[in-house]
């Protein structure tokens, strides 16, 4: 390629990095309803609801920090998708939501799987957020909470 054909293509991918910002998705962090929480359904240490929330709460809760870049096409569109459907499948503010207690004793008991399986958070999330990260302590605190549930089941008497 000559170097005009390289300045037309920077061009055109310069005019087209700056039309794609005009499709901004909504970030929305809806209001916190406290008895819609985790806490008000599922007895949870407060260390342990802490940490979640830390560390999985910019796409399993209402409250998002949207990093900057975030405003930037056409990561705006992937980072808006992760806390969609982070939220959708699991948000710690919304847990009323998982009203079928099969289903929602199986998110809890997939907590501690995720975080040792390192499926959770998504790889390139703890590249960005190792600031985030949990601690050897929060993470044995979280999957003893998260075991229980297999032998003490949400739903099945041992819980308010
Ligand atoms: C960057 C966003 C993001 C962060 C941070 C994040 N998750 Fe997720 N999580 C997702 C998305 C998206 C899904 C749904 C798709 C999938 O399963 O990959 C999901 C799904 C899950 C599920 C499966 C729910 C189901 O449907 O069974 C669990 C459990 C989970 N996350 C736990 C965690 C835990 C625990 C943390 C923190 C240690 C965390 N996640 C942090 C985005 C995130």
């Amino acid at each position: 390629m000559n170097r005009a054909r390289v300045r037309k293509v920077l061009f055109a991918l310069l005019v087209f990095l700056v039309v794609i910002q005009i499709f901004q998705p909504r970030r929305r962090n809806p209001p916190v309803a406290l008895s819609r929480s985790l806490p008000s359904h599922v007895r949870v240490p407060r260390d342990v609801y802490a940490a979640l929330i830390r560390s999985c709460g910019d796409c399993h809760s209402n409250q998002t920090h949207w990093p900057w870049y975030g405003r930037v096409a056409p990561l705006s569109w992937v980072i808006t998708d992760d806390v969609n459907e982070g939220r959708r499948h699991m948000n710690f503010e919304d847990w009323q939501a998982l009203a079928d207690p099969k289903q929602a004793n199986d998110r809890l008991t997939s907590i501690c799987e995720e975080i040792k399986q390192n499926g959770m958070p998504p790889f390139s999330y703890r590249l960005v957020h190792q600031d985030l990260r949990l601690k050897p302590q929060e993470t044995a605190a979280i999957c003893t909470w998260s075991q229980s549930f297999r032998t003490n089941p949400v739903g099945s008497g041992g819980l308010p």
